[in-house]
């Protein structure tokens, strides 16, 4: 799977429409840091993170989140890695409400105590995500491969007594799918208002884990099924997303809601982002706010012009009808499959890579004897530099 840089880089296009401006990022993601207490085997951050540049400090975000706000992003994410980790997270945040963003803060909770917590909320911190890896701590600490499963619960009564909505995201993988019916009854006694049950998508150290993560189509049919039994008896008490894993669709996901669309990434060493995986795109400039301005990244660098609008495709996207829902579904997933981050997303039926994602699900379904099965490989600074 070498990827084809000669190829596409070369032939894509800025626009459809020549002359036509793009809409301003709606969603500025901060990636702070690439720290993370966690080891997580699915973990989107890139393999090589340990062999990115230095942190932004405290003021090149600032002036990064000013220049976003001016353009007329909206809402912000501070992420990581754990953002908790950067000790000028609360002045960040601050820094951001008083210009107006909505602040989003994704987090696994390790680091958020009391103090924390009223210094965000004196900061203007409008929503916390807190993610969670099982209803057991057996999977809980084993796929996180960190002792976290209590902290969890402590961190969620925190979020809870400060006032914020109870927003849980539990990532999707064959260890916890049979749990889901746990998983929802576990959030419910954390007093979860929203829980997103996000199986795993397939890039960074999910991809590397794939074969040990990847479900059976009947461990999804019946987590669904069980997900549907909630929903209808809990209304809206607590709203519950489900999100089947590309490998089990006929048709790609809309990723990103299209390139250079609404999204912007900036990640802890300034590198202006696409969409989350993008650095694992051959012969992609990937342009960096030490570099240049964010609306000059936005609007002109090569990378944002990838893959905007419809220029850059190929059949059997170019003259498809769904093109413009589905934006020719995930270039990264386009490129992780089939070398080509111009060709279809292998995810849809019509191209014609679609038979590899069925043979990876079907590989799924042979029965892993202990002999057999591959060892998780978990996200961690060494094996970083190791693999990446
Ligand atoms: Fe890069 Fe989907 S993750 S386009």
């Amino acid at each position: 799977m070498r990827g084809n840089a000669a190829g596409w880089t070369d032939m894509i296009t800025a626009t459809d429409t020549p002359g036509a401006r793009p809409s301003p990022p709606l969603w500025l993601l901060a990636e702070l840091t690439y720290r993370c207490p966690l080891h997580c085997a699915f973990c989107y951050n890139p393999v090589d993170f340990a062999k990115h540049g230095t942190e932004l400090d405290t003021g090149t975000w600032c002036d990064v989140i000013t220049q976003a706000r001016r353009m007329g992003a909206a809402q912000i994410g501070f992420s990581g890695g754990e953002p908790l980790v950067r000790d000028d997270l609360e002045t960040l945040v601050a820094h951001a409400r008083g210009l107006g963003f909505y602040t989003n803060l994704i987090t696994s909770g390790v680091g958020l105590n009391e103090t924390r917590i009223s210094g965000l909320k004196d900061a203007g911190l409008d929503h916390i995500q807190l993610s969670f890896q099982d209803s057991t701590r057996e999977v809980n600490d084993f796929v996180s491969s960190t002792k976290t499963f209590e902290l969890k619960q402590r961190v969620a009564r925190l979020i809870k007594a400060h006032g914020y909505p109870m927003v849980l995201n539990c990532v999707l993988h064959r260890y916890n799918l049979p749990h889901v019916g746990q998983i929802i009854e576990m959030a419910l006694d954390m007093g979860a208002d929203y829980l997103e049950l996000a199986n795993t998508q397939y890039y960074g150290w999910a991809m590397l884990n794939r074969e040990q993560l990847m479900p059976t189509s009947e461990q999804l049919q019946e987590a669904e099924a069980t997900v549907n039994r909630y929903r209808e008896r809990l209304g809206d008490r607590c709203r519950i997303l489900f999100v089947v894993p590309d490998y089990f669709e006929t048709r790609p996901k809309a990723c990103m809601n299209g390139w250079g669309s609404v999204f912007l990434g900036i990640a802890p060493d300034g590198t202006a982002l696409p969409c989350h995986a993008a650095r694992s795109l051959p012969g992609l400039e990937l342009p960096n706010v030490h570099d240049a301005s964010l609306r000059d990244i936005w609007y002109d660098s090569h990378a944002f012009n990838a893959f905007r609008g419809d220029g850059w495709m190929r059949e059997p996207c170019r003259s498809c009808d769904e093109r413009d829902t589905d934006h020719g579904g995930c270039r990264c997933q386009a490129y992780l499959l089939t070398g080509d981050a111009a060709a279809a997303d292998p995810v849809c039926a019509k191209s014609e890579h679609h038979g590899q994602i069925g043979q990876v699900v079907t590989l799924a379904r042979r029965p892993v004897r202990e002999s057999e099965a591959k060892p998780l490989i978990f996200r961690s600074r060494d094996n970083s530099l190791l693999l990446g």
